[in-house]
């Protein structure tokens, strides 16, 4: 069946810094993703915070909204059918240790916080978290 989403993607500062966001693009795109809009920028962590803040009472909360902006992060629009479950299974799980073979975060991650990409979690949250990037 056709269902065409789209969904938000981040390659993290952990990527970006060994220079994977060329090679992760790659990936997506082999795996059938269009990247729709993409930009490389830099957060401020007051934006971080904000973007994150559904993780705001939890204790990784801080650390993590230091981290995303640490540097240069890569954002896209990902579109495909079912683009937020693909994606979710491309990704791996949060922990790379526990990610499966074949995903993105088993292959690049470094560790629980340093997973290397963000992927929306729910077709709402991914039309919240692209506005949030590609407001324009
Ligand atoms: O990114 P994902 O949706 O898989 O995981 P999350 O539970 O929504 O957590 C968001 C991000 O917080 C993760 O991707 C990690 O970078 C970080 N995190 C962490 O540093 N320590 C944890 N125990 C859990 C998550
Ligand atoms: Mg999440």
């Amino acid at each position: 069946m056709n269902n065409i989403e789209q969904t938000l993607s981040i390659i993290k500062p952990d990527a970006v810094e060994r220079n994977l966001d060329n090679e992760i693009k790659e990936i997506f795109k082999n795996k059938g993703f269009s990247i729709l809009r993409e930009k490389k920028i830099q957060i401020e962590k007051s934006e971080a915070e904000k973007f994150y803040k559904v993780h705001e009472t939890k204790p990784f909360y801080n650390d993590l909204c230091s981290y995303l902006s640490s540097g240069p992060i890569v954002v896209m629009i990902l579109e495909k059918n079912n683009a937020v479950l693909e994606n979710r299974a491309l990704m791996g799980s949060t922990n790379p240790k526990e990610a499966e073979e074949g995903t993105i975060r088993k292959k690049y991650g470094l560790s629980i916080d340093k997973n290397s990409v963000h992927g929306s979690d729910s077709i709402e949250n991914a039309k919240i978290e692209i506005d949030f990037f590609f407001r324009d």
